[in-house]
């Protein structure tokens, strides 16, 4: 039975405003009214027991022993210690993530408790968990991303042992990364009146909001479990973010036996403050209910009034400004402690984002712990919160069932319930890449997309709903109608949607997917974006991209270009576990991070936060300057600075100042304009040997078969010295094999270059490619010897150049980075001096390493808090005698511990380590690795971490635990 009742609450007509207890923040009326009255929510995250494997029944059962499981305490991810299996795929972390898994932990009711209701949230649970309460199946669900209740009530015996088994299983979930596996988030145990305010039940909305005043809606629903109507007093109490009442009101009402009944209320706040990413004012709800000399129940609520609109022609604005959105998507693992959630490492995370100026989340592609969205209420972000990537196994859904219908209101409900109060929230997005029905199982229509997001507006309406898509032609069809914006992935992929939807807003919901590792570099330069390295790791001078994708400053610049797109959330702002393109067989974490897997920065880092944040002062110098085998040859230098130009000098010699936007001269091409012949043309379709060398992209010369052997050659009209053949052939130059042939007369040839077929990148890839020729001679001839993909011989653009040239994809690098190309290596100090309008702002010094002969420890935090789920990140580099860091060291670093703590995780950003994340030892991976400290439950005092390394100083931190 459910019946509705709106009430105005009148300002005054009130007795109370105080609050009490930590959790349940309850009314005072009288000192009987305490906390035990009311709610109790109880951390229950401690004193587990865990067996991997499949288990009998009979661990279900209070009588089972396992006092052979492991004792773990959550949150707990059974699959991050590994080992990895290097064989495997790399695109879920090569971890052992699939398989069954058991927990246990006993608890005690206390026998005064009787009567009360028990319920057991679980944040996140990887995945389809069953969960026992006395050795009955008290509840289960599906999707582990998903928080859920259980009602453990009619299970559980007061003044008694209880027991509670959890039986995981990962092995239907579906994933395109590491999901990691078990009791991954926290638990809370909620003990409850059987008169209490519903689970996620209040709703708080602020439909009007003016300077002077904001309307505040406090929807709440209550349960009387009771079998006799219950008279109570509903209050709310209103408090600013220093504490103050500023609104409240009361309401006697009685409730029907056996009922859930919805009420309404309406306070006015008087010159609210705004909730805003640069002031995140957040305000309190207190809302309880009580008997005459009896607090039932009560919670405290964070909300926040703002403002904001999505608009179609000029992106996201905030409390009535326009917000440029600087994003990042973020997947749910934290690295070296794998899916298992801890709010310190969450806040890191978000610390570290903000230092480069990002001021919006994605949740890619998955509910987030609920802790993210209180971080980001806090600290000022907004958040794209996202349901699903697929609808398919991906979701939790086994070969189509259940049926989307039933499955998807399920989980959105949750979803959308658990975080409709947070103000961070500004999207609710239903999935992410879902391909188009018919072609793709469980993929998208209108009625499926209307249908998703009217299960949204059930729950919330005060938000846009939302998809990210990736198939431009989706929007031929009616298929994101019922959307009120859509995110796009990559490529200018919104450029048909936008003619088609001139009127719906749009976010760049992934941008970037640049690839880089951190501290590693290979010279020569990257000559297109997928020109990766082979040595398994990606160039960090932050010229490749994944090949769907671009480099950061071809983004930048689109984002200027259109500024009708809210912004972009860029694709990663860290690294995380599996999904390792370019290398997704061999490696095991991603190289698209803005920062390592351990949160150490990437060069990258410093492009953005010279770009988002202008008025923050960056100097950063790339590469290293440790280059024993280059002396004397070239090392091309950047500095990333939110200056408008930069000196750089080398052992205190000039090379010159660089100033934002100057291109250099660009080489010319000595194949433009000149004669060319073909083995044949396509004289037809228009596509004659001249196309190739008219200067122009857009047309080109095609043979008229499908034959080997076809060629084109050209007459430079005298002999000339050639160091770069470029083609720009047809399609993607990976189905293209051929030789690239010189002469001096014409008809005696001999191969200078050649290039084989290739399947790499495995999706598109650039059409562009460079050849190495270092020759002379007056002509040039392309020959054909093998296609892929059903191509012909064609070519759109033919370049020869006597100098090095750089394709005009980079161009945009010169608007956002200053580039010295020409640099000739020699040891030494290397610094930059960045200025802006004339003005120094600062500067940066590189040396060159000698061997390294000490460590240094640095934390992150120094003073814990002993709750057993506070962390201390230790960063851990190596430096040669005189100080400097030492870019290439590799050092096996061994760690203890002494003192009230113990190591939660290693790492070193290396996406190719097969080391274990749980260990006390690690390799410097480019100087650098990272220790994670964890405290211990309840234990306090001082803590001493000691590292050491053969042949290298030792290094010590202290930490205190309180
Ligand atoms: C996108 C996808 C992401 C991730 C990314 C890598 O297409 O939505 O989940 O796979 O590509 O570039």
């Amino acid at each position: 039975m459910k019946s509705t009742l709106s009430v105005m609450i009148l300002a005054g007509a009130v007795l109370l405003s105080s609050s009490c207890g930590r959790q349940s923040a309850g009314i005072q009326r009288g000192k009987r009214m305490t906390e035990e009255q009311g709610r109790i929510v109880r951390n229950f995250n401690s004193g587990w027991r865990f067996c991997k494997g499949e288990q009998p029944a009979q661990a279900a059962q209070t009588d089972f022993d396992d006092s052979k499981w492991e004792a773990v305490r959550l949150p707990h991810d059974w699959a991050i210690r590994g080992p990895f299996n290097p064989e495997e795929h790399g695109y879920a972390g090569k971890l052992p993530w699939k398989g069954v898994g058991w927990y246990r932990k006993t608890f005690e009711l206390p026998a005064h408790w009787q009567g009360r209701r028990v319920y057991l949230d679980f944040d996140g649970v990887m995945a389809f968990p069953k969960v026992y309460v006395n050795g009955q199946l008290a509840g289960e669900w599906d999707y582990g991303y998903m928080s859920f209740r259980i009602d453990a009530t009619p299970y559980v015996k007061f003044g008694q042992k209880n027991l509670v088994a959890v039986r995981v299983d990962t092995r239907n979930q579906g994933t395109r990364w590491y999901p990691g596996a078990g009791i991954y988030r926290k638990v809370t145990m909620t003990v409850c009146n059987p008169v209490h305010i519903g689970h996620w039940a209040t709703f708080i909305t602020t439909p009007q909001v003016a300077d002077h005043q904001a309307a505040v809606n406090i929807q709440t629903v209550l349960e009387n479990h009771l079998g006799t109507p219950q008279p109570a007093t509903l209050q709310v109490v209103i408090r600013d973010p220093k504490g103050n009442t500023a609104a409240q009101g009361m309401q006697e009402i009685v409730l029907p036996a056996d009922s859930q009944q919805e009420i309404s209320q309406s306070l006015q706040v008087l010159n609210p403050v705004r909730w805003d990413i640069t002031s995140p004012n957040l305000y309190t709800a207190q809302v309880s209910i009580q008997t005459r000399d009896k607090l039932l129940d009560a919670e405290t609520i964070s909300f926040g009034i703002r403002t904001f609109e999505f608009t179609a022609d000029d992106g996201f604005h905030l409390n009535g400004r326009r917000v440029q959105i600087h994003g990042v998507n973020l997947h749910h693992d934290h690295g070296p402690l794998g899916a298992a959630f801890y709010r310190r490492a969450m806040e890191r995370q978000l610390e570290i984002m903000r230092d480069i100026g990002v001021n919006a989340v994605r949740t890619s592609h998955n509910p987030p712990a609920p802790e993210l969205l209180e971080l980001c209420d806090r600290m000022g972000f907004i958040v794209w919160d996202e349901c699903f990537d697929k609808w398919d196994d991906k979701a939790g859904r086994v070969d189509g069932q259940p049926p989307l219908e039933e499955y998807g209101h399920k989980q959105i409900r949750n979803f959308v319930m658990r975080d409709r109060n947070h103000p961070c929230v500004v999207v609710w997005s239903i999935g992410n890449e879902i391909g188009n029905l018919p072609g793709t199982r469980e993929g998208k229509s209108g009625p499926r997309v209307k249908m998703m997001r009217d299960f949204v507006l059930k729950y919330d309406t005060t938000r846009p709903v939302g998809i990210a898509d990736c198939i431009p032609e989706t929007a031929n069809e009616p298929i994101l109608d019922a959307l009120d914006l859509v995110g796009w992935n990559y490529d200018r992929r919104y450029s048909i949607f936008r003619e088609r939807y001139p009127h719906k807003p749009i976010v760049y919901s992934e941008s970037a997917s640049a690839l880089s590792t951190r501290g590693f570099y290979e010279l020569p330069l990257p000559t297109t974006k997928t020109d990766y390295s082979s040595a398994l790791q990606v160039d960090s001078y932050d010229l490749n991209a994944a090949p769907w994708s671009d480099i950061p400053d071809r983004e930048f610049a689109l984002m200027e270009r259109d500024s009708f797109v809210a912004g972009e959330m860029v694709w990663t702002g860290f690294d995380y576990l599996g999904e390792p393109t370019p290398f997704d067989e061999e490696a095991r974490s991603s190289y698209f991070g803005i920062v390592d897997l351990c949160g150490i920065p990437k060069d990258r880092y410093y492009l953005y936060r010279s770009y988002w944040r202008p008025e923050a002062t960056t100097v950063h110098i790339l590469p290293h300057w440790n280059w024993p085998d280059r002396i004397g040859k070239n090392v091309p230098v950047f500095v990333y600075t939110n200056g408008d130009s930069a000196e750089l000098f080398l052992n205190g010699k000039s090379l010159g100042r660089r100033v934002k936007g100057q291109v250099p001269e660009r080489p010319v091409n000595l194949a433009e304009g000149k004669p060319v012949s073909a083995s044949s043309v396509q004289t037809e379709q228009g596509h004659p040997a001249e196309h190739a060398v008219d200067g122009d992209s857009q047309t080109r010369w095609c043979a008229s078969s499908a034959a080997k052997e076809e060629w084109l050659a050209v007459d430079l009209g005298s002999e000339q010295p050639i160091h770069r053949v470029l083609i720009e052939f047809e399609r993607e130059a990976k189905n293209y094999g051929c030789r690239i042939e010189i002469s001096s007369d014409g008809t005696d040839w001999k191969t200078a270059a050649e290039k084989a077929t290739s399947t790499r990148p495995h999706y598109g890839g650039p059409r562009e490619h460079f050849f190495a020729v270092d020759a002379k001679a007056r002509h040039l001839r392309v020959v054909f010897t093998d296609f892929r993909n059903n191509c012909w011989a064609s070519i759109r653009r033919l370049g020869v150049y006597s100098k090095e040239v750089e394709s005009d994809y980079y161009l945009p690098t010169y608007r956002y980075r200053l580039r010295w190309n020409d640099i000739v290596y020699e040891p030494g100090e290397l610094k930059a001096v960045a200025y802006k309008d004339g003005n120094v702002i600062g500067e940066a010094v590189m040396r060159t390493a000698g061997a390294p002969a000490r460590l240094r420890l640095t934390p992150d935090r120094t003073i814990l808090a002993a709750t057993g789920e506070d962390l201390s990140y230790i960063l851990v580099e190596a430096l040669d005698a005189d100080g400097n860091l030492c870019p290439l060291a590799d050092n096996l670093v061994r760690f203890s511990v002494r003192g009230p703590a113990e190591i939660a995780g290693v790492g070193n950003g290396n996406p190719m380590s097969f080391e274990p994340f749980q260990a006390d030892y690690r390799k410097l991976f480019y100087g650098k690795a990272m220790l994670i400290i964890r405290t211990l439950e309840g234990r306090t005092g001082n803590v001493r971490i000691q590292a050491a390394s053969d042949g290298l100083q030792e290094a010590v931190a202290e930490l205190k635990v309180q």
